[in-house]
């Protein structure tokens, strides 16, 4: 119940204007946004290389309506790639995108040319890119533009989320050789149609779904930050004979952090997902709807209580 009341805040724009205006907790923000420029992004880039973990960052957006806004996210992520390059950080960190940020909603063919640009940047800086997966309205047309990616950039990213009814087949589908993909178990408010909505049916299809990958010829990233699906990740592993350099763990930045060093010292690979930019809002929320004592935490930075 909670969490549907904030996922529909999420999209809500008073809502959001109410919210950042507010003097709300900044240290919340600051726990789970890297900063809002492409340097405060290299630098926790350079700082999470340091303790040995591998980087996907984020620049905030989406839902975008408007031509300039599109080009200017496509023009960050090319500033970035040149940043990462320069830094020689581009072996640790790729970068992830979200097509609504680049036109998806009102011009899918300029959505694709702008990834299709931050795609070629990335070739060139030496490093790849993964596509985010957004709700189930674009679900299609993201995977459309992933496999037409892949085309020129074979190890594109796609993100497939467990709590679809459709993404065990879907799994499969994108398992062969080559493939990356980013297993979650879904970040937005679903209707039971095309989701589950309890959350061990999730569960249960994101184990199916880790069977399904790790079963297959492709690359697995295994997006969670639950400690028991990371445990059926590393014994699939294992079963299917997996060595460390053939799949990873990702987990988002300021979440369970001494886990995810834990798991780097004991020789598995681990991304961070980092989100930087101005663009928080729907960020922060649906990481509030994931877990009511952030929510506890956030009104206490709104209420000053
Ligand atoms: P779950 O929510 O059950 O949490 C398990 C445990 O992790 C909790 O008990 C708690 O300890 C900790 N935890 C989880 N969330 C927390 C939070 N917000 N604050 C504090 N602790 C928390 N979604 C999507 O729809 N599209 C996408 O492209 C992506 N991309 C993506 C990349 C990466 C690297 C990650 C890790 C996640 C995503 N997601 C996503 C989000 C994903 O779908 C999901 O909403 C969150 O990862 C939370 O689910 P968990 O699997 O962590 O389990």
């Amino acid at each position: 119940m909670l969490r549907s009341v904030i996922l529909a805040a999420a999209r809500n724009k008073w809502v959001e204007r109410r919210v950042e205006t507010t003097p709300i907790s900044r240290g919340l923000v600051r726990r789970f946004v890297a900063g809002t420029t492409t340097e405060d992004a290299v630098r926790t880039t350079q700082q999470l290389a340091d303790d040995g973990l591998l980087i996907s960052l984020d620049y905030l957006g989406e839902d975008t309506f408007n031509a300039a806004q599109a080009e200017h996210t496509k023009d960050e992520y090319l500033r970035l790639l040149s940043s990462l390059h320069a830094a020689k950080l581009t072996e640790a960190a790729e970068v992830s995108v979200k097509l609504t940020a680049l036109g998806l909603l009102f011009d899918p063919e300029g959505a694709y040319v702008n990834a299709k640009e931050i795609c070629d940047a990335a070739a060139d800086a030496g490093t790849t890119v993964t596509v985010d997966m957004e709700d189930h309205t674009v679900t299609d047309s993201t995977l459309d533009i992933v496999n037409r990616l892949r085309v020129d950039h074979p190890k594109t990213g796609a993100v497939l989320q467990s709590y679809l009814r459709r993404t065990e087949a879907d799994c499969k589908e994108f398992s062969g050789p080559g493939s990356r993909v980013r297993l979650c178990k879904g970040a937005y408010k679903e209707p039971e149609s095309v989701a589950y909505q309890a959350r061990l049916d999730v569960d249960r299809s994101y184990v199916r779904c880790i069977n399904a990958l790790m079963n297959g010829q492709g690359y697995p990233m295994l997006a969670t930050h639950d400690p028991r699906l990371i445990e059926i990740g590393l014994d699939r592993a294992k079963w299917f004979d997996r060595s460390p350099d053939t799949y990873e763990f990702q987990m988002l930045f300021g979440i369970r952090p001494n886990e995810q060093k834990r798991l780097a010292a004991d020789g598995h690979r681990v991304r961070v997902y980092v989100p930087y930019g101005d663009e928080w809002y729907g960020y922060l929320m649906r990481r509030l709807a994931e877990r009511p004592a952030n929510v506890g935490f956030f009104l206490k930075g709104v209420t000053g209580k």
